[in-house]
C-alpha cells in the first residue's frame, strides 16, 4: 500500500523542469533562478510529500524552475545528481542528504559556483559549505516519544519495573543522534532507578541504530532480541522506535512472536512521521504513537528561506545555537512537532494533512 501511495503522490507532483534558455535576460535568471532539490529516496512517503509541498510553495511565490532529483538512498547518486544541478546552473540547492557527512566535496563545488545551500531536514555535516538549515526540532521528536512511554506506563506515579527495548535511526543521518538523545534524556532516570529495564542491555546509539532506516533490519533485530532475552516468558512493555517505517517492522516481529492477543497485548510502540501505514496501525490498535511533523510547515519555511535569499532579504531563522555540524553552527529554522495517538489522530484530518475522503481511510475515519 505504501508503494501505491508513493506512486500516486509522485503522479500528483506535476511540476516541470524548465531549463534556462540562452535568450533569458539576466534579470529573469536572477529573480527566477533554477532551484535544485536533492532528495534521499522515493521509497519513503514522507520525502515525496516534503518535496511536493516545497515546490508547491515556491510556485506560489512565483518561482518556476525546479530540478528535483532522487538518490534512492545511494550516496554516489546524490553526489552526481548535485553535480548535474551545478552544471545546469542552479542558484539554490535544497539538500536532504542520504549521508550528511558524504557530500563535502560536491558542496564545495556548489559553493565555488556561487550556489546557496540549504540543508533540508537533515543537517549537512563537517562542511563549511552549508548556509542554512530548515528542520523540525529533532531533539523534541525523541522527547515526545519518550514522554509518551513515561506517561503510558505511569512511571511518574512510581509504577514499574517495566521492560523496554530501544531502537535508533541510521547513523549516517545526523538527525538520529538528536532523536535518540531527546528520548534518552527522558528515559535515563527511570533506567537508573530500575523502573525501566533494558533486558538486552543494548543501549548505546551505535548498538541500537538501524542502518539505512531499513525496516527489515529493525524487524530482524527485534526478532533476535525477543529470542535471546524474552524466551523465558517475560514480556516487553515498550519499544522506543524513532520512525514509522521501523515501527511497522518491529510490530510485525512482535506479532510473529505471539504479541497482539488479549493474553499478550502489544507493547507501547512509538514512531515518527504519521505515515499512512502507521496511522492505519494506530487506528487498528497496534502502533501506539507517532510524532507528526507537518511537512507543510517545514516546506513553507524552506520556501520562505529561498525567497528571502533570492530577494536579498533577511533570511528567517529562529535557532542559531543548536545545530553544530562539526565545522560551524548552521543558522536554522526549526519547527515544532506534535505527538499523535488514538486520542488525537483526528487532528491530522482536521488540519487537512490527510483527507477523510481518500479511499485509504474509507469507513475508518468519520
Ligand atoms: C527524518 C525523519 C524520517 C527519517 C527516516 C529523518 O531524517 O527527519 O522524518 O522519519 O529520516 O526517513
Amino acid at each position: 500500500m505504501k508503494k501505491i501511495l508513493a506512486v500516486a503522490l509522485a503522479a500528483l507532483m506535476t511540476w516541470t523542469f524548465t531549463a534556462c534558455s540562452g535568450s533569458e535576460t539576466t534579470k529573469a535568471a536572477n529573480t527566477d533562478p533554477l532551484i535544485g532539490l536533492s532528495m534521499p529516496t522515493h521509497s519513503d512517503e514522507s520525502w515525496i510529500r516534503h518535496a511536493s509541498f516545497t515546490i508547491q510553495y515556491l510556485k506560489d511565490l512565483g518561482y518556476t524552475k525546479f530540478d528535483d532529483q532522487w538518490a534512492e538512498d545511494v550516496v554516489e547518486s546524490q553526489v552526481s545528481q548535485i553535480e548535474n544541478m551545478i552544471t545546469k546552473g542552479a542558484k539554490i540547492l535544497i539538500v536532504a542528504a542520504v549521508n550528511g557527512e558524504a557530500l563535502g566535496g560536491v558542496l564545495k563545488k556548489a559553493k565555488d559556483a556561487g550556489i546557496t545551500i540549504i540543508a533540508y531536514d537533515r543537517l549537512l555535516m563537517k562542511t563549511e559549505n552549508v548556509d542554512y538549515y530548515v528542520t523540525f526540532d529533532n531533539y523534541k521528536v525523541g522527547v515526545a516519544e519518550a514522554d509518551y512511554i513515561v506517561d503510558k506506563l505511569g512511571l511518574k506515579d512510581g509504577k514499574g519495573p517495566f521492560n523496554i527495548e530501544l531502537f535508533g535511526g541510521s547513523l549516517d543521518d545526523s538527525n538520529s543522534k538528536y532523536f535518540y538523545q531527546g528520548a534518552f534524556d527522558v528515559l535515563k532516570p527511570y533506567m537508573d532507578s530500575g523502573k525501566l529495564v533494558v533486558k538486552s542491555k543494548q543501549i548505546n546509539l551505535e548498538t541500537v541504530a538501524t542502518p539505512g532506516w531499513d525496516a527489515a533490519k529493525a524487524q530482524s533485530r527485534m526478532d533476535n532480541i525477543l529470542t535471546a532475552f524474552y524466551a523465558d516468558g517475560s514480556r516487553v512493555d515498550a519499544v522506543l522506535v524513532p520512525y514509522d517505517g521501523l515501527s511497522i517492522g518491529v510490530i510485525s516481529s512482535l506479532k510473529n512472536t505471539g504479541y497482539g492477543s488479549a493474553k499478550l497485548p502489544l507493547p507501547i510502540v512509538t514512531g515518527q512521521d504519521a505515515e499512512v501505514a502507521s496511522v492505519l496501525s494506530i487506528i487498528a490498535g497496534e502502533q501506539t504513537q507517532t510524532v507528526w511533523k507537518d511537512f507543510r510547515v517545514q516546506a513553507k519555511a524552506c520556501a520562505d528561506m529561498v525567497d528571502a535569499i533570492i530577494k536579498g532579504k533577511e533570511v528567517p531563522v529562529n535557532d542559531t545555537k543548536t545545530y553544530d555540524n562539526g565545522v560551524k553552527i548552521v543558522p536554522t529554522y526549526s519547527n515544532a512537532v506534535t505527538s499523535i495517538d488514538i486520542t488525537n489522530y483526528i487532528d491530522l484530518f482536521n488540519a487537512g494533512f490527510y483527507k477523510k475522503e481518500d479511499s485509504v481511510w474509507k469507513g475508518l475515519v468519520q
